[in-house]
């Protein structure tokens, strides 16, 4: 398994077909294409199998010494088998790399799976936004990794 930037046309189109897999409002084509104008700020990396050229992606912003987890998601038919894991530790191994001090990002409150391996990865809460979501409505937990350098 390899964790990569994202690389081709094909790729996003793996991104594509996860979003519209795992949410109600995924993100779309023409957001991803925006953002990949600004390689600077906007990074998307896949997690490549053997089987699966794009098994799982994350997308996040980084401005200076701070990146905030946009999305995170892996293929429904392969979650549970610690991909999500595996990804999150090299995209955060990739922002320490980069000289990046901490991480951020907001996930529903109901969002076990999530926010299991947030906790696993030494994320903490560090705050709440009232009804941050629609489709259902539901608040978002913020949450930050310290020191990841
Ligand atoms: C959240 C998500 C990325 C986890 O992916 P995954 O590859 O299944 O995660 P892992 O296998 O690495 O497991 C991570 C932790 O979640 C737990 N977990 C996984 N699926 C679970 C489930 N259905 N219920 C409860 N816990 C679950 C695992 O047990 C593990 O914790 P543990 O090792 O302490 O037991 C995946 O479920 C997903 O893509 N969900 C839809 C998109 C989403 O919600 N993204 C997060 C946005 S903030």
């Amino acid at each position: 398994m390899t964790v990569e930037r994202l690389a081709t046309a094909e790729d996003l189109d793996g991104v594509l077909a996860i979003e519209d897999a795992s949410f109600n409002n995924p993100t779309t084509r023409q957001w991803y294409e925006a953002e990949l104008q600004r390689p600077e700020v906007c990074h998307i990396y896949v997690l490549r199998t053997p089987d699966c050229p794009v098994a799982a992606f994350c997308a996040f912003w980084r401005v200076t010494d701070q990146i905030h987890i946009n999305n995170l998601a892996v293929r429904p038919e392969l979650r549970g088998q610690g991909l999500a894991s595996r990804l999150l530790a090299g995209v955060l191994a990739e922002a320490a790399r980069l000289g990046v001090a901490s991480a951020t990002l907001e996930v529903r409150r109901s969002n076990t799976p999530a926010l299991r391996l947030y906790a696993k990865a030494h994320f903490v809460e560090a705050g709440v936004r009232r009804n941050y979501y629609t489709q259902p409505v539901e608040d978002a937990l913020v949450l930050v990794r310290h020191a990841l350098g």
